[in-house]
């Protein structure tokens, strides 16, 4: 476990390295993220390479021991090659390009600018690939950030024309695929299928524009794969000379919606993954769930530990800050990600800059670069992992719990939502909270992965489903597998197209249900009352009929008072749960007990609101991390003896957690 942070050797001046590099030695910080946006010092000009600014810095904190991230700095090319080549800009919906003044300013599919990032990768692995102080690589920055995953040009255009013309050999395929014969849309070859740049009914519809269903998601998966070809490209161009393990930072899924690729695929071609942790900032303030369900999301890529790259360490935003995090919450969100599956922290950043877009962002130092109340929190956090690290392996969170996440189905639902008020993720969410709750550790998988390890698996609005992942979930059920399937799955077929099977068309036969009839829950609410207690839909309800299942519960409100909203299948060993409804926070919670119950996991029955309670392991030893995000002091109720490891205590039946407060029980 080490701490790292981001730090940017080309804002400061010489002399200033030493104090940072004794600071960091001070407070335990093992390696710096350096060169992510630094391609013009690379290339000042077309075919003029630059490193002594690079290899000095690299010398000097080596004599300290420090170890170095390099990343590809592609996501910044410099005036000069936009100048020259104004076809790299990536175009938005309305086709306009998005100009050079901040940064991401490039189209993924642009060959000159793939070639330029290729020929620069290829450069920078040969010298420092080797170099005894490299750490690990990261590949551009934040890829697709700022809403820039899909992009709008000719080049995508026509690449976007190939793309389909493989998929689908013959445009009367793709006709046939996407339904083209509504409102005219025939394609008489693959030259004149368009990418959905913002048409007449615009205006009507902001997020799709009224577009062809099929045509989007298709675009949205180009434009992922796109972004997954480039990475590619890079990965191979370091792999050439270098054989340190390479990732990219990914961004959560929740404040900056930064899925428009596919992580899953994504995550296959780095060696690791990391991710950028920013909590209370000017864009919003994560809930304690949400934080914990992005690192579980993360870890959940690869199923292996994980890094976060940037961690927040001060008051941040652009043009505005958000909050300075409060004494404790520093180090509280360090060892949040512990718990969770990291294995390294990086804080962004060192320092503040005084110059550029990014003044007002702190870092642990603020512009003065003076020790703070911040630095000597990292520096306590410092110490304390070289004490942890001399007991434990990486930890990671072991789950019997999953939740499936797809993201052609999460692309779906952003193209038609189905009702005012559904979102996907948000919706994962819910099924994840109660289980964050009660201290029971959660693992996304997508609908293709083995399931085996897990005792109950959610399928939330699992709106499509390949082949392999209907047999892959069949089987999981059929050799006793725990499966709970809800409204708004198995409804399409792969090309966005609303399956003529009755809902839920390919879960019916293993869910024992039929649906005839559904009511979204515009501006209205229907109760429910179930097996589990009593809730609240305000989003969907469908009204099921049985086939082969059985009832456990029913809508008490509207016409469809009497009819089943919740049902259990027995199917082979396992058992199929249908729940035809949203419900509120405290009755998915409910159910989710009602579920542990049934799969036989056990629950936390004190657990404290605010109180994140993660057991994780290195598969020799277990560490219970008890947190306490309150800003009031709490009383924890453990069930054994436990051993505080940062106090050196022995635990008998409660804890006490000052407000931030944390500790790690053996
Ligand atoms: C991240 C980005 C960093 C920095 C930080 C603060 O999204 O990766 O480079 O910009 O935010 O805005």
């Amino acid at each position: 476990m080490r701490l790292g942070a981001d730090y940017y050797p080309e804002h400061w001046d010489k002399a200033r390295w030493k104090t940072d590099a004794d600071m960091m030695v001070n407070a335990n910080i093992k390696l710096i993220r350096m060169a992510e946006f630094a391609w013009s010092l690379f290339e000042p000009e077309d075919g003029r390479y630059e490193f002594d600014w690079l290899d000095e810095a690299i010398e000097f904190f080596a004599e300290y021991g420090i170890k170095i991230v390099l990343c590809t700095p592609s996501a910044t090319p410099p005036k000069w090659m936009v100048d020259k080549h104004p076809d790299i800009y990536q175009d938005d919906i309305h086709g306009n390009p998005k100009l050079f003044g901040t940064r991401k300013h490039y189209c993924f599919n642009s060959d000159y600018y793939r070639e330029k990032t290729r020929i620069l990768v290829e450069k920078i692995a040969e010298r420092y690939g080797n170099h005894p102080s490299l750490d690990s690589w990261q590949v551009d920055n934040e890829l697709g950030w700022a809403n820039t995953v899909r992009c709008y040009c000719d080049k995508c255009k026509k690449k976007f024309q190939l793309y389909v013309k493989n998929k689908y050999k013959t445009i009367d395929n793709l006709n046939k695929s996407y339904g083209t014969v509504f409102w005219s849309q025939i394609y008489n070859s693959f030259d004149e299928v368009i990418i959905p740049r913002a048409g007449a009914c615009y205006d009507t519809c902001h997020n799709t524009q009224g577009q062809n269903p099929s045509l989007l998601l298709d675009f949205y998966r180009f434009s992922s794969d796109s972004i997954i070809s480039f990475s590619e490209e890079s990965i191979n161009a370091i792999k050439k000379y270098s054989d340190k393990p390479v990732t990219t930072n990914l961004l959560d899924a929740s404040v900056n919606s930064g899925t428009g690729i596919d992580y899953f695929k994504l995550s296959e071609v780095y060696d690791f993954v990391t991710w950028d942790n920013y909590i209370e900032f000017q864009w919003g303030i994560a809930k304690n769930e949400t934080v914990s369900k992005d690192h579980s999301l993360i870890r959940s890529y690869k199923k292996q530990p994980f890094w976060v790259m940037e961690q927040q360490s001060g008051p941040c935003g652009w043009s505005k800050m958000g909050p300075a995090p409060t004494p404790g919450k520093l180090r509280l969100w360090t060892y949040s990600a512990v718990a969770n599956g990291a294995d390294t922290v990086v804080y962004f950043r060192w320092r503040a800059c005084p110059f550029g877009t990014e003044e007002y962002w702190h870092g642990i130092l603020g512009h003065d670069g003076k020790p703070n109340r911040r630095y000597d929190e990292i520096a306590q956090v410092g110490k304390e992992m070289e004490k942890l690290s001399k007991i434990y392996g990486p930890l990671q969170p072991k789950a019997r719990v999953a939740i499936i996440k797809s993201f052609d189905s999460e692309w779906s639902h952003s193209i038609h939502q189905h009702v005012e008020g559904f979102d996907y993720d948000a919706l994962l969410e819910a099924y994840y909270k109660p289980f964050f709750d009660m201290g029971i550790p959660v693992d996304f998988v997508y609908p293709e992965e083995d399931l085996s390890n897990y005792n109950l698996v959610f399928a939330p609005a699992l709106i499509m489903v390949n082949e392999n992942g209907k047999k892959n979930i069949e089987s999981y059920v059929n050799k006793g597998g725990k499966l709970l399937v809800s409204f708004r799955s198995g409804i399409k077929d792969m090309n966005n197209n609303m399956l003529m099977e009755t809902v839920p068309g390919v879960f019916s036969d293993l869910a024992g249900v039929e649906i005839h009839d559904y009511d979204p829950q515009f501006q209205k609410e229907t109760k429910v009352s179930a097996s589990f207690g009593e809730g609240v839909a305000s989003l969907w309800c469908d009204v099921i009929s049985l086939t082969t299942a059985k009832s456990l519960g029913v809508y008490v409100n509207d016409y469809y008072a009497g009819q089943s909203c919740f049902t259990v299948n027995n199917k082979g060993a396992g058992q199929v749960y249908y729940l035809g409804c949203d419900l509120d926070a405290s009755a998915m919670e409910k159910l989710a007990k009602y579920l542990c119950d049934k799969a036989g996991i056990p629950v936390n029955l004190y657990y404290i609101p605010g109180v994140e309670v993660v057991e994780a392991t290195d598969d020799k030893e277990n560490a219970l991390f008890v947190m306490n995000h309150n800003d009031y002091p709490v009383v924890v109720p453990l069930s054994k003896k436990y051993s505080d490891l940062l106090k050196d205590e022995k635990i008998e039946e409660v804890i006490h957690l000052a407000p931030y407060d944390l500790a790690i029980l053996k």
